[in-house]
């Protein structure tokens, strides 16, 4: 008897060591404002990094499997950020403490729901300044090498200052924002939390970009319908969306050239010639940033992973559809470039006489690189008090009396 009690009292003794162990890993002594796991698709290391872990990582490289065949591997992605430094960033990203007038937040024009994107042609910032362009998603950012549709910018550190401090975007300043942050001692809790190393010391313009690229960096979309077949699992698609798939990569259509899988964007400049909407100045695109005539006109080929979800589509939202964005293809090099330019168009841009079934097939094709399995979690308060405002489209037409 006297021994089992000691036994149990020992089994106790461990468990309870054990139990706190775990506890004092995550949160050596106040409870955690912030995560301390990884999002889904992360693994943690022993350095309390998350890495990515998808099933694209068993193959190779470009090379050894046929640039965009099924199993090609993707570029090397943007990881290794702290779990405490990915949650900060989400909680940045939907709080409209960033923008001048605390009215709109990086989420207001990359809305979870919408593809993260806006569903509208161009953008509106602080004030109700309209811009000239769309907002592109922001699933798999983490793989691009450059941002914007023109590539101006080489890291996600560097773009966001684009429209943090643009003033028809975000139009704050760097001081106005490290003001307002270190204001609210939530946030400058979890910016210890986020930068243990940096204890002390008041916010960083550098920690809030980290923090927001961190967040970003976990928009991973890898697991559509598409992606289930590419790993040999036949039945992912029907006979009509393989059929779409084939065309999609066949030197006729040519689409896969520069929407290169796995990513569905070979990364580079190209020049194909789409229109403006009604009304609005021809755009110059990557002429601009590298003061390059031999650019004019040129776009940085966009992924089209959960493309079903971003209408309208191209630089200035031109195009309603995918059936109009597929169609743009095929109705002649050049059709719809203004009289007085002078584009160096891409060579894949030609004439591919495809018939109405064929972009139709292209379409089933386009509907099946869906997967927002990994949607992150939308805060519903952030730590400024302000209004989240992105509501689920479910919840919204509840809002509205249509259901
Ligand atoms: C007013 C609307 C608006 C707001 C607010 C906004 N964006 Fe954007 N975003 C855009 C538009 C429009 C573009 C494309 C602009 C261009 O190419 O010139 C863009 C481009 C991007 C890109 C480049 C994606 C790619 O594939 O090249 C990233 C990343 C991004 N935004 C992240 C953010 C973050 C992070 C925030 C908050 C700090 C933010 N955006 C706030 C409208 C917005
Ligand atoms: C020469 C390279 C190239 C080829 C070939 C090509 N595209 Fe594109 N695609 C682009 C570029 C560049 C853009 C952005 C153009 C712009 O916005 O002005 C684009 C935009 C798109 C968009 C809109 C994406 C968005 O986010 O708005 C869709 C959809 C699309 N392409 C589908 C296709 C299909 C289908 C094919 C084959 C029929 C194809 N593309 C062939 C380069 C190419």
């Amino acid at each position: 008897m006297k021994r089992n009690k000691k036994r149990g009292t020992l089994i106790l003794f461990i468990l309870t060591a054990i139990c706190s162990l775990c506890f004092f890993k995550c949160a050596p002594k106040t409870e955690p404002l912030l995560a301390c796991d990884c999002p889904p698709g992360f693994q943690l290391s022993e350095e309390n990094a998350c890495e990515a872990r998808n099933l694209y990582q068993q193959y190779n490289s470009l090379q050894q499997s046929g640039v965009g065949g099924l199993k090609t591997a993707l570029p090397i992605p943007r990881d290794g950020f702290f779990p405490q430094q990915i949650d900060l960033g989400r909680l940045l990203f939907f709080d409209p403490i960033l923008s001048k007038d605390s009215t709109i937040s990086c989420a207001s024009c990359h809305n979870p729901y919408k593809g993260f994107a806006d569903g509208m042609a161009v953008t509106i910032g602080v004030g109700g300044a309209i811009q000239t362009r769309s907002a592109p998603t922001l699933w798999n950012v983490a793989y691009l090498n450059s941002f914007f549709w023109d590539g101006r910018s080489q890291s996600l550190e560097d773009q966001m200052q684009g429209p943090l401090f643009s003033p028809i975007e975000m139009a704050t300043t760097r001081s106005q924002l490290l003001q307002v942050l270190n204001a609210n001692t939530t946030y400058r809790k979890m910016f210890l939390e986020a930068f243990p190393e940096q204890r002390g010391d008041s916010i960083q313009l550098n920690q809030i970009y980290t923090s927001i690229t961190a967040f970003e960096s976990t928009l991973i979309s890898l697991n559509s319908r598409y992606d289930q077949y590419a790993h040999g699992y036949a039945e992912a698609l029907t006979e009509q969306e393989i059929e779409g798939l084939n065309i999609f990569r066949s030197f006729v259509a040519r689409c896969a050239e520069c929407h290169t899988p796995p990513l569905f964007t070979n990364q580079q400049i190209a020049i194909i010639g789409v229109p403006e909407p009604e009304g609005v100045p021809f755009d110059r695109g990557a002429e601009i940033p590298n003061n390059d005539s031999t650019m004019r006109g040129g776009f940085k080929v966009p992924t089209l992973r959960n493309i079903a979800k971003t209408a309208p589509y191209m630089h200035s939202g031109s195009k309603e559809t995918l059936r109009d964005a597929a169609e743009f293809y095929n109705l002649g090099r050049g059709h719809a470039v203004p009289k007085d330019e002078n584009l160096i168009l891409h060579w894949h841009i030609w004439e591919p006489n495809l018939t109405d079934d064929e972009l139709d097939r292209l379409v089933d094709f386009m509907n099946t690189l869906t997967d927002e399995s990994f949607m992150p979690k939308i805060p519903k308060e952030v730590p400024s008090g302000l209004p989240v405002n992105i509501i689920a489209p479910e919840m919204k037409h509840k809002q509205e009396g249509t259901i």
